[in-house]
């Protein structure tokens, strides 16, 4: 199973739910801080967001670039159109190889928080496709929660509860991406409160 879909963690499908969470965890700071640190997004530039969610990273992307995101939730989706209108494009759909065929290349692909949803088979087959969506010099990152020796053992209990089922450490998050893609930077990064970790690669 890649993601709890039933009881409370179920809850978090509702896009209300879902912001209101992440604003009480305080994850909209870092939200901003991992578009500013890691995504770096330029003006101009073109900018793909596989599970995107409620699309709240645009609030932190300069206003002249193309955004394109996509998300198998509709609810997500309708509350990202909501919040952005034509800022962004959005397609309540998983990201498949029609996409790529359809779209022009992008500039930067972001992952945030998606591959821990994702089984080993299911996250390859994206690399594969994002590997074909991407510009030359254009380059993946991707942000997760993450296991590591001697974590705080409230932060891994948090994690072990996500309802995301394929939480890695940084080993497991870097394989996904080799074969497909030469350059893998990552980084572990500790929140001290609530305390979270968090595993960013930079992938080109
Ligand atoms: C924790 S949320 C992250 C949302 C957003 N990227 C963010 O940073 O706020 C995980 C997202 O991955 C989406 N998702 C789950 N499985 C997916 C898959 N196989 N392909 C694409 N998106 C998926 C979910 O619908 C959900 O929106």
């Amino acid at each position: 199973m890649a993601e709890l879909k039933t009881g409370l963690r179920g809850l978090l499908a509702n896009p209300m739910l879902y912001v209101a969470l992440q604003r009480l965890m305080g994850t909209d700071k870092e939200c901003r801080s991992f578009v500013e640190t890691y995504i770096k997004p330029s003006p101009g530039d073109s900018v793909l967001d596989v599970g995107c969610g409620p699309a709240e990273l645009l609030r932190y992307m300069p206003d002249d670039l193309t955004y394109v995101g996509f998300d198998p939730n509709p609810a997500y989706i309708e509350r990202a159109r909501m919040t952005f209108g034509d800022r962004g494009t959005f397609f309540a759909k998983y990201y498949e190889r029609s996409d790529v065929e359809r779209l022009p290349s992008f500039d930067i692909a972001v992952l945030s928080a998606v591959l821990h949803h994702m089984n080993n088979e299911e996250a390859q087959h994206l690399f594969g496709l994002l590997r074909q969506s991407l510009k030359p010099g254009g380059r993946v990152v991707t942000l997760d929660n993450v296991f590591v020796p001697k974590q705080n053992p409230i932060a891994r209990l948090l994690i072990a509860m996500d309802r995301g089922r394929n939480v890695r450490d940084p080993e497991g998050y870097r394989a996904l991406a080799r074969g497909y893609f030469d350059n893998i930077d990552g980084v572990v990064i500790f929140k001290a409160f609530p305390p979270y970790t968090y595993y960013v690669m930079s992938i080109s």
